[in-house]
């Protein structure tokens, strides 16, 4: 039956990657015309009515809010037929809403998988992040000075510590943690928006980053999570709430202690976890959605955990 059923998440998994393409393209269109909102929207329209033809059992475990906040994808919503295994679903329609507003990088449509019981339910705040790809994997420690982070890192990489690079969003709150960076002798680079293919640049190696550091969203903390377990990578948090409203949220979710620490493993649990996202404009992960009079091409990239494989797909939808 495990086999029969793993098999059932790997063929379904590969059909959200539909899901994140008319996701990716609906936004796209809204590329640089400074409506976030609208870009989000025609995301979440698109991709709710194509999960909507998928045949199987689909449960929204961390999405656009509360049911009381969000009229689609909201948290708890069934999604498909309603055939087969429980799927749990942790969405993001548009990941990088600003950067789609403003034509900047690095924007994506994403949705993390499992079976019941897999994914964190991570209520809508903030969590401290420390995220490299497996080399390092097993050398990092959240609680350590960032120094001794980036000192085993290197190690680890077979790098000297100025050649290490580590990614931070660019944000006020994070003036301290960029200091220490430079002051162990590494290199920042700084983003705008977008710490899940940030999260996921430290597993490629071709990518630049080696580490990411800083506090974000706790959503794209179990999104990352679900990808890093196909790499082999860590992300290692902690809740991070940034006010009293954050703090009531996570209190009515259940999550008084904030010192607890969070892996991979914690926020991904088990077998047949998937990760899909397709690019809206282009960044470390993925190429962004290019429109042609006859065709729209879109890049995407499925990770799975049994087997674990990672796919690139490139797509031309031709018009009619
Ligand atoms: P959105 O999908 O909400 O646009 O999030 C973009 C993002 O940059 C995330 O990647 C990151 O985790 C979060 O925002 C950080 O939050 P904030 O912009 O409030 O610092």
């Amino acid at each position: 039956m495990a086999e029969k059923n793993g098999s059932v998440f790997s063929n379904v998994a590969l059909e959200f990657v539909r899901v994140t393409e008319v996701g990716a393209i609906a936004a796209a269109r809204w590329i640089g015309m400074g409506d976030g909102k609208a870009a989000d929207q025609a995301s979440v329209d698109a991709m709710r009515e194509y999960f909507n033809k998928i045949d199987f059992r689909g449960e929204i475990v961390i999405g656009e809010g509360a049911k009381d906040e969000a009229a689609e994808l909201y948290v708890g919503e069934k999604l498909g037929s309603g055939n087969g295994p429980l799927f749990e679903i942790a969405i993001d329609p548009l990941e990088c809403t600003d950067s789609v507003a403003n034509g900047r990088p690095n924007a994506i449509s994403v949705i993390a998988t499992g079976p019941e019981g897999s994914l964190y339910r991570a209520a809508d705040s903030y969590m401290e992040k420390l995220a490299v790809g497996r080399a390092a994997a097993q050398v990092i420690d959240i609680d350590a000075p960032v120094k001794d982070n980036i000192t085993k890192v290197a190690k680890a990489l077979g790098k000297d510590v100025a050649e290490v690079t580590v990614a931070i969003l660019d944000r006020d709150r994070h003036e301290k943690l960029i200091g220490e960076v430079r002051a162990a002798g590494a290199r920042v680079q700084l983003f705008t928006d977008g710490d899940v293919a940030m999260a996921i640049a430290t597993c490629l190696r071709d990518s630049p980053i080696d580490v990411l550091m800083g506090i974000g969203g706790s959503a794209e903390a179990v999104i990352s999570a679900a990808a890093l377990r196909t790499l082999n990578g860590e992300i290692i948090c902690r809740w991070k709430p940034k006010d009293e409203k954050h703090i009531k949220r996570l209190n009515d979710a259940g999550v008084t202690d904030f010192s607890k620490i969070l892996r991979t493993n914690d926020l991904a649990r088990g077998d047949n976890i998937s990760f899909t996202a397709t690019g809206v404009i282009t960044g470390p992960l993925v190429e962004g959605v290019t429109f042609i009079p006859e065709a729209i091409t879109t890049h995407s990239i499925v990770m799975s955990t049994d087997p674990k494989a990672v796919r690139f797909i490139k797509t031309r939808h031709i018009n009619e």
